[in-house]
């Protein structure tokens, strides 16, 4: 079974994925992460972020895999299902430097690389083949990626409502709510207009607007859609 959700940033598609991957026993796949892993690397190696074929050229000798965290004992397991996912590149866990500020900026040159995103396609493909059953989450996974998927989901909510949360999540006085705000409309500006792999609600999904729900709530209602 291939659950799909996708959906603008803040729109709590990430954790309702992950409840909803752990209460069915399915793998989860953050594909946000491998678009990310890949930004750090640019960062981290100086990789020239404007120029499209060097950065597919370097891009395509990553090696991205995911890893089971078990945030309790802090050991490496191999069970997939209900467990914190890590992500390592060539080797190295770099599963909480992908959250920094500077890779979320600069992540739209690695996500607006068409090289790339097949490359990345091909992973996320072959993660799901293995896996058998998966909850899959990001911006193109009911359009492209998995377009038979037995299940599309499109998490949405309104840019006020996505950026109160982020800003909730954050320490206090760090950020500005109007900072958050901005930035989180610039990133759906860039993700919607993306020449492939844009954000976009695929036909045969189920839109549910998250703004007046808690995340209990979304991730029942899909739990009971995907367990009739
Ligand atoms: O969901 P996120 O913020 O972790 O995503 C990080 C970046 O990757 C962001 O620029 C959107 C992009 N992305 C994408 O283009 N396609 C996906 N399937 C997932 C994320």
């Amino acid at each position: 079974m291939i659950v799909t959700l996708d959906g603008p940033a803040g729109s709590g598609k990430s954790t309702v994925a992950q409840c909803l991957a752990e209460k069915l026993g399915v793998t989860y796949l953050d594909t946000g992460a491998m678009y990310r892993a890949i930004t750090w690397a640019a960062l981290k190696g100086q990789w020239p972020l404007d120029h499209p074929e060097e950065l597919a050229r370097q891009a395509q000798k990553c090696r991205i895999d995911f890893f089971c965290h078990d945030s309790h004992s802090d050991s490496h397991v191999k069970n997939d299902a209900g467990t914190h996912k890590g992500i390592r590149l060539d080797g190295q866990d770099i599963t909480s430097l992908i959250r920094s500020p500077e890779v979320t900026d600069a992540s739209h040159y690695i996500a607006g690389n068409v090289a790339i995103r097949e490359f990345l396609v091909d992973q996320q493909r072959l993660i799901a083949r293995q896996a058998g059953s998966l909850v899959t989450e990001g911006r193109d996974q009911g359009t492209l990626v998995f377009p038979n998927a037995d299940y599309k989901f499109y998490l949405d909510a309104t840019a006020e409502c996505r950026a109160k949360r982020r800003y909730r999540q954050m320490p206090k006085g760090q950020v500005r709510y109007e900072d958050i705000l901005n930035s989180q409309i610039q990133r759906d500006q860039r993700d919607t207009a993306r020449l492939v792999g844009a954000l976009k609600t695929a036909d045969d999904a189920i839109v549910i607007d998250t703004t007046e729900m808690t995340l209990e709530q979304v991730v029942e209602k899909l739990y009971k859609i995907v367990t009739p």
